[in-house]
């Protein structure tokens, strides 16, 4: 029996260096860079759902990009390590480099309705650094902001929910469209369209469940969407049983597209692994992460 002990000591020190990792992870903060270039592939031929893994950055593509966006999503502001000074230093920094055309917020403000002055003063010191550096901040909702009544304007971010801004390529001038869907929320789950339609322009679309793709209109998708809902799985378990057992209702991330960059059906995808944690203040291997977005179309 005494020989047991020595094992046991280890698994129970293997098991809290495990919380341990999983209560420090979502206080780093990934900020990344992405290439983002519109699809070689014909959209209109692909009925079926076809999903490439490409590479956060392309080394295929040189020169300026049309556009530089700044990305995050999913602040979740009951639990959210990463805070909005931290964010905004993100943002700062990715600015001065090379200025950015705007900061996009990708949907999920909180996890529960009631916590909503959280997010909304998370935000506010988002858009107080974005008013400060002149850069436009939008946003979009997410499925558990579907209860917020004008989140937007309580939040200070221009809500693109199911409306388009026209946009102007940096490299030379033409018109790109920014396009938003709104969420509905689960419960009473509605799939919206795209906003704008027969658009010779390039078109991104900014929408908080990538899983929305599967439901649009095939004629009519975009060529770059922005996406976030998944939190990259928040916790890593094997056989995936994250997405395959817990969420079972995500269509994409059961068909591999999970965080990172997809072509799918001849539209380039961006998922984000997000920034905060929805009821457990857990993450593992699934960092939190803040995005500057180049478009190349
Ligand atoms: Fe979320």
């Amino acid at each position: 029996m005494e020989k047991i002990y020595p094992v046991l000591i280890v698994i129970a020190g293997l098991i809290l260096v495990y919380i341990l990792w999983c209560l420090t992870e979502p206080f780093i903060l990934d900020q990344d860079k992405v290439t983002l270039r519109k699809s070689s592939s014909d959209k209109s031929l692909n009925k079926r759902i076809l999903i490439k893994r490409l590479p956060m950055t392309d080394s295929n593509v040189n020169g300026k990009p049309d556009l530089r966006f700044f990305f995050f999503s999913d602040i979740h502001a009951e639990w959210c390590p990463v805070n909005a000074s931290r964010l905004c230093s993100a943002i700062r920094k990715a600015h001065g480099s090379t200025p950015l055309d705007a900061v996009i917020f990708g949907g999920d403000l909180i996890t529960y309705h009631k916590n909503s002055a959280m997010g909304y003063k998370y935000l506010n010191k988002v858009s107080e650094c974005c008013k400060e550096l002149g850069i436009p901040f939008y946003g979009i909702s997410g499925n558990h902001d579907w209860a917020l009544e004008d989140a937007a304007g309580s939040a200070g971010f221009t809500s693109i929910d199911n409306k388009t801004v026209d946009l102007r390529s940096h490299e030379d001038g033409k018109r790109i469209v920014l396009a938003g869907i709104s969420d509905t929320g689960r419960k009473h789950r509605v799939w919206q369209q795209m906003p704008v339609s027969s658009c010779e322009a390039p078109v991104i679309l900014a929408v908080h469940d990538p899983d929305a793709f599967i439901h649009l209109d095939p004629s009519n998708r975009p060529d770059i969407m922005l996406s976030g809902h998944l939190h990259g799985g928040q916790m890593k378990f094997p056989f995936r049983i994250e997405f395959t057992v817990l969420r079972k209702h995500d269509k994409l991330p059961n068909m591999g597209a999970v965080q990172g960059v997809y072509d799918i059906s001849g539209t380039t995808l961006f998922i984000s692994r997000g920034l905060g944690c929805g009821i457990l203040p857990f993450r593992f291997l699934s960092m939190p992460e803040a995005t500057v977005v180049e478009i190349f179309v």
